[in-house]
């Protein structure tokens, strides 16, 4: 079917969700365009003259509950959240954010460093768009979860394995900043070891592929568009971080990229 007939159908059949996935596309596009002129306001680009200030730990809980809960919430109003297949991807979805929302935040280290309420607003409302149309797409709008066939077809084989590889990258690369620092320290140093060796912001690259791997496991729309917001998201992102490593490390190791090693 053309991509516009589908659209009009979607729009017609279920309007809020598909002006949501359209406005998640769009927002991709914005953010890239502007994080590569304004490095967002967060971490080592923290600054002032971005309004009122809370908490960073409290923050993170914030702006990324949102994720898992509007997506555990959707999910469980459907007549097929105990299929195989959508439990899996339930799962997936879980591991990562169950984690990133309520345990990760308590686990940096760095002081109590306040930082814009702003990102946080923003964050809130992707993570809620986000989980929200994920859940709704793959309990409601996909037949092909509700056949456990779908567990031999390559799309969710290689989809499993590219999000695990993912997953290990970013947690594993998050877990060497992190013990950068000795509990109380707040400086920066230059992470090395893992894929640090290759590029400046690992744990992007990471996340980066366990998101598409999540797309390709679920093979639907808004999979697909997180995939691709995480991208538009982080690349800038890692670019801001890479400049910043540069200007402030004169022994900044030269052969490093911002993201793709090798490439980018
Ligand atoms: N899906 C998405 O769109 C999305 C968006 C944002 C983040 N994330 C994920 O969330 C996680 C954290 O993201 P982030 O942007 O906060 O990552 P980050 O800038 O790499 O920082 C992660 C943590 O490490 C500390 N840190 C960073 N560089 C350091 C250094 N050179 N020396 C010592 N400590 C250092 C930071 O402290 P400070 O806070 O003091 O800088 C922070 O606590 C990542 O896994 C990322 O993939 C995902």
């Amino acid at each position: 079917m053309p991509i516009t007939e589908a659209f009009s159908e979607s729009l017609r059949a279920h309007p809020l969700y598909t002006w949501t996935v359209l406005g998640v596309v769009v927002l991709g596009i914005v953010s890239f365009f502007l994080l590569l002129f304004i490095s967002a306001p967060y971490g080592r680009h923290v600054r002032p003259g971005w309004g009122p200030t809370l908490n960073a730990k409290a923050l993170w809980v914030i702006m990324e509950a949102p994720s898992p809960i509007s997506f555990a919430v959707v999910y469980f109003m459907s007549d097929n959240a105990f299929a195989v297949i959508p439990l899996i991807l339930f799962g997936m979805f879980m591991l990562h954010y169950v984690y990133r929302s309520f345990i990760y935040p308590f686990r940096m280290r760095g002081g109590h460093k306040q930082e814009p309420l702003i990102t946080g607003v923003l964050a809130f409302g992707f993570n809620t768009a986000n989980g929200s149309t994920n859940a709704f797409a793959i309990t409601e709008l996909a037949p092909h979860l509700l056949q456990t066939s779908w567990m031999a077809d390559p799309r969710f084989i290689v989809g499993m394995l590219v999000f695990a590889t993912g997953y290990v990258i970013n947690q594993h690369s998050d877990a060497i900043l992190r013990n950068l620092r000795k509990p109380g320290e707040s400086g920066y140093k230059i992470p090395c070891g893992g894929f640090y060796r290759w590029v400046s912001s690992p744990n992007y690259f990471g996340e980066i592929i366990e998101w598409t791997g999540f797309a390709l496991a679920a093979w639907t729309v808004p999979a697909a568009v997180f995939a691709w917001f995480t991208a538009m998201n982080l690349v800038p992102r890692a670019f801001s971080n890479h400049r910043w490593y540069q200007e402030h490390f004169g022994d900044y190791p030269k052969e490093r990229r911002a993201i793709i090693p090798f490439v980018l």
